[in-house]
């Protein structure tokens, strides 16, 4: 029997010009570029310049996905931006991306899952594409977390980079077989009960405020490894996979110790993981489709080739997706 599968036509990434070293950081906080290598991996994070705003960035992704999928924006009829850091209250940064891209009037709308906020939005997009509701759907993570730091707390302004990545999802007939090109199976996961580990201290029913980003970075550390995991395993049975039997592994790229703790934890070979952490730092909705643009781009992923996604972020939310290119 045949299905409709969304498939990934196009990939685009754009970061933000300026670039913050370690050692930038070490000026203003008491850190070192030897404990933030040693901890997490990242060696320097982008950095939003002064009025460049979170659908700016997600703007430039969407370009490059949609000039790689053969395709311009009057072809679009869905963008859904998975964000925490939007450019205002409201409106949606979808809408903004949907006017600054000079795009046709369509189905355009933000989704907050924080770091899982892309597996999230893929599945949501994958709903739309299977219904017949979008046949060129465009897909963003976009992020400014640098405007969430507390730059007198080490213990998280060191993490996080700012960034945007892009897919373009188009429907496609396929047998329905495990060879299918396009998204094959999900895992989504939220438990509110930890919300105290990861969490923003401002917001306008709340304070009023943008707020801050807080962790508990060893209790988040010690849920990731676990949950991802359960994750993973749950959208490889969903795909019909084996989870040893992917090309390649994105995951969310929080921490190099993380990454590699998930991937022994799967048995998946180090070699297999696509790792941009030391350069991009937490970029968190945007750091899967920034990895997989990259490693897109300079060929390492090939079409046809099966892709594991995972992440974990504030919610405590995590997720998986299994899909061919
Ligand atoms: N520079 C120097 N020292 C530091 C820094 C820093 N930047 N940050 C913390 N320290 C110190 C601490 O103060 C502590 O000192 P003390 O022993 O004198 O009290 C010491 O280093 C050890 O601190 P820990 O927090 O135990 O360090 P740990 O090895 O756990 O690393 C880290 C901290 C990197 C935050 C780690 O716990 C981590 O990566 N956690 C997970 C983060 C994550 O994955 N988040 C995912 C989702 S993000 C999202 O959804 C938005």
């Amino acid at each position: 029997m045949s299905v409709m599968r969304s498939v990934v036509t196009g990939v685009g990434a754009y970061l933000p010009a300026n670039i913050v070293t370690n050692d930038d950081l070490a000026k203003i906080v008491d850190t070192s570029d030897a404990w933030i290598r040693e901890r997490t991996g990242i060696v320097q994070r982008h950095k939003v310049a002064e009025g460049e705003a979170t659908s700016d960035l997600a703007v430039a992704a969407a370009r490059q996905a949609l000039e790689r999928a053969g395709r311009t924006p009057a072809d679009l009829d869905l963008i859904i931006v998975a964000t925490t850091t939007g450019d205002l209250t409201f409106p949606a940064t979808a809408a903004i991306v949907q006017r600054k891209l000079g795009a046709p009037v369509l189905i355009a709308f933000d989704v907050q899952a924080v770091c899982s906020g892309f597996v999230y939005a893929l599945s949501v997009a994958d709903g739309f594409v299977a219904r017949g509701m979008a046949r060129c759907a465009l897909v963003i993570g976009a992020e400014s977390m640098t405007k969430l730091m507390d730059y007198t707390d080490r213990g998280t302004c060191v993490l996080f980079g700012d960034g945007a990545g892009a897919v373009i999802l188009e429907p496609s007939e396929q047998p329905g077989t495990t060879a299918d090109r396009g998204l094959l199976g999900f895992a989504l996961r939220c438990d509110g009960t930890k919300q105290d580990l990861l969490y923003v201290d401002g917001g306008p029913s709340t304070t009023g405020t943008v707020g801050h980003l807080r962790m508990a970075g060893q209790q988040v550390f010690r849920h990731a490894v676990v949950n991802i995991a359960e994750g993973v395993e749950a959208a490889a049975a969903d795909a019909g996979i084996e989870v040893a039997s992917v090309d390649w592994f994105i995951p969310h790229q929080a921490n190099l110790r993380i990454l590699k703790g998930v991937a022994h934890r799967l048995g998946i070979d180090e070699a297999k993981v696509i790792c941009t952490v030391d350069r991009h730092a937490n970029t968190s909705a945007a750091s899967i489709p920034l990895a997989m643009a990259e490693a897109v781009a300079d060929g390492r992923i090939q079409p046809g080739q099966l892709l594991l996604l995972e992440a974990m972020g504030g919610g405590l939310t995590w997720g998986a997706c299994v899909l061919r290119l």
